[in-house]
């Protein structure tokens, strides 16, 4: 069976006999395409050894190299070329698109997604938009791979943001407005409870502030009401969240807070304590030391006043993790302005011991504008959209008024969202991407409704051939293709090199450039009016090119609309 990697490591044997030297198949690149070719060698690292130029290398080898499915080796400056036979391309999609086109085999590993993780108080922003569309995309490529994947969404309920909630519910609202308002009304006594807080700032007495305080100290000492407050208000915000996150087909499976985590944060600090891992301030506080980690500030475990920290609830999560799943890995998405966080946790993690799981983090940059003299800067409620559910309803909008009249709700929604999630993939997401609504949902260029459309075409042509099997005689002659199979035969290494870094912009450059192979084989091939051997044959590349590009889309969160 073909295969890109076996065939590699054919070639890499065959040179490696010509050559009498090692040749690794890591050696043999995509070619350029400029070459017109598949496969290439570059006989650079060969010519100091065999004191010859790379160009007279690749030539000694094309002069006798002959491999089963390979139709045309050549030469060409310091590159050995290859050309895979048509018939071996389609044969390898033909042998591997079932397994490719669905989850491999379990592994039986499990690995943890944490993402979204919100401060239960604010409103779901544009950054949190981002986190969930790669989170969703960790997911389902995991899947892929064939891990076992628990979600986590790492709630954000306890320190200041508890405290100002129940001081901005006594002072600025009541049962009656939050009966009513829900989770806006949360927002609004927040919102009041910041201003009002700046407002006292700097002043000699700070009663609101200090409110804030007592009740933190109420819930960390487990009074009655304060965890009755938190119970009501983590309720209310967690189901608005839910609503939001099951419109983008994402479940959680778990919604532990960091509050859930704190009784054995504090147990842990003691532990530290006894073992030494941890050392007590003068003033009190605990640290975490982790020079020997490389890491010069101490990680704070504890303040003085004996409260719990951020990192006291994270070094209990992984603890927790490690005996409830004893996950391979977990993955943490978390704004980038939070690496310093998750060094010194993971450093900590290094030093004690708590899992042996691989941790990550994995980050992402700002979502960035373009103002009108060019200049990019942050995303702003003045020119745009900041909150999640605005971003989306804009987009919602903006589809529809580009849409077919009679076109459904929910094919609608399909657009909107592709759009949105497809930029998300248009670059690494370690930088800063710009946000830029033309681009985003141009029907010409790198967009979701692009690839979408590409989608949808195909599928209106299956079906007008419906009852057609597609699949020509044994023995067609497929050269005319062979530029779409070698694409299709790239899709494996494509999952492949998306997982090693979780960089998944990688899936999405294939699919587009899926769509621009499709888009430009349908226009010099029609299928419908087409007959015998010809029609059944792009028959069956328009249907296979449409799974591989439904495949692709679907692993980073997208589905294709009915129609567009
Ligand atoms: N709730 C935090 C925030 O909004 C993010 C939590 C990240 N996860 C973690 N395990 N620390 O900044």
């Amino acid at each position: 069976m073909f295969s890109i990697d076996l065939i590699k490591q054919k070639i890499a044997r065959g040179a490696s006999e010509r050559l009498n030297l090692f040749v690794d198949p890591d050696w043999i690149e995509y070619a350029n395409p400029k070459a017109g070719s598949h496969l290439a060698l570059p006989c650079f690292r060969f010519a100091k050894e065999l004191e010859s130029s790379p160009a007279e290398i690749a030539q000694k080898i094309a002069l006798t190299l002959e491999i089963d499915g390979i139709g045309k080796i050549e030469q060409q400056g310091p590159y050995l070329n290859f050309w895979i036979e048509p018939a071996t391309l389609h044969e390898g999609v033909v042998g591997s698109i079932e397994a490719s086109m669905s989850d491999q085999p379990a592994l039986n590993k499990t690995i943890i997604v944490e993402f979204l993780s919100p401060n239960l108080a604010k409103p779901l922003s544009i950054g949190h938009f981002r986190n969930v569309l790669q989170g969703r995309a960790l997911v389902l490529m995991h899947k892929n791979a064939g891990y076992t994947v628990v979600t986590d969404n790492h709630i954000g309920d306890w320190g200041t943001v508890f405290g100002m909630w129940v001081v901005g519910f006594e002072k600025f609202s009541s049962e009656e407005k939050l009966a009513v308002g829900g989770v806006e009304e949360l927002g609004r006594m927040y919102v009041e409870m910041r201003k009002a807080l700046k407002e006292e700032e700097g002043n000699e007495e700070t009663p609101l502030a200090d409110s804030v305080q007592q009740w933190l100290l109420k819930l960390e000492n487990n009074d009655p009401q304060a965890w009755d407050y938190h119970a009501r208000f983590t309720d209310i915000s967690l189901s608005s969240i839910t609503e939001q996150m099951s419109e983008l087909d994402i479940v959680f499976d778990n919604n532990l807070g960091e509050s859930f985590f704190v009784e054995r944060g504090k147990e842990m600090v003691v532990e530290l304590l006894e073992s030494g891992d941890a050392i007590k301030n003068q003033d009190g506080s605990v640290v975490v030391p982790l020079a020997e980690q490389g890491i010069d500030t101490p990680m704070l475990i504890q303040k003085s006043n004996g409260a719990a920290l951020y990192h006291t609830s994270d070094i209990a999560t992984i603890d927790y993790r490690e005996r409830t799943w004893n996950p391979e890995m977990v993955i943490y998405v978390v704004g980038m302005e939070q690496q310093f966080h998750f060094k010194q946790l993971f450093a900590a993690n290094k030093k004690v011991g708590w899992s042996d799981a691989e941790l990550i983090h994995h980050w992402y940059g700002l979502i960035e504008e373009v103002d009108e003299d060019g200049k990019r800067s942050k995303m702003s409620s003045r020119k745009s959209a900041v909150y999640m559910a605005d971003l989306i309803k804009l987009a919602i909008e903006r589809a529809r008024a580009a849409a077919p009249e009679d076109l459904s709700e929910e094919d609608v929604k399909r657009i909107a969202h592709g759009a949105l999630t497809f930029r998300e993939f248009s670059a690494s997401h370690t930088g800063n991407t710009v946000f830029d609504w033309d681009s985003m949902f141009s029907l010409s260029g790198f967009s979701g409704p692009y690839v979408q459309y590409a989608t949808v075409r195909i599928n209106s042509i299956l079906d007008k051939a419906s009852g057609e099997t597609g699949q020509p005689p044994s023995g067609y002659d497929w050269s005319e293709y062979a530029d779409i199979l070698w694409l299709l035969n790239r899709y494996d290494g494509v999952i492949g090199e998306a997982n090693i870094d979780r960089e998944y912009h990688k899936l999405a450059e294939y699919a587009y450039e899926l769509a621009r192979a499709w888009n430009k084989f349908y226009d010099s091939s029609p299928i419908l009016t087409s007959e015998g051997d010809e029609r059944q044959a792009r028959l069956w590349l328009a249907q296979t090119i449409g799974r591989y590009l439904e495949r692709s889309l679907y692993l980073l969160g997208i589905k294709i609309p009915s129609k567009m």
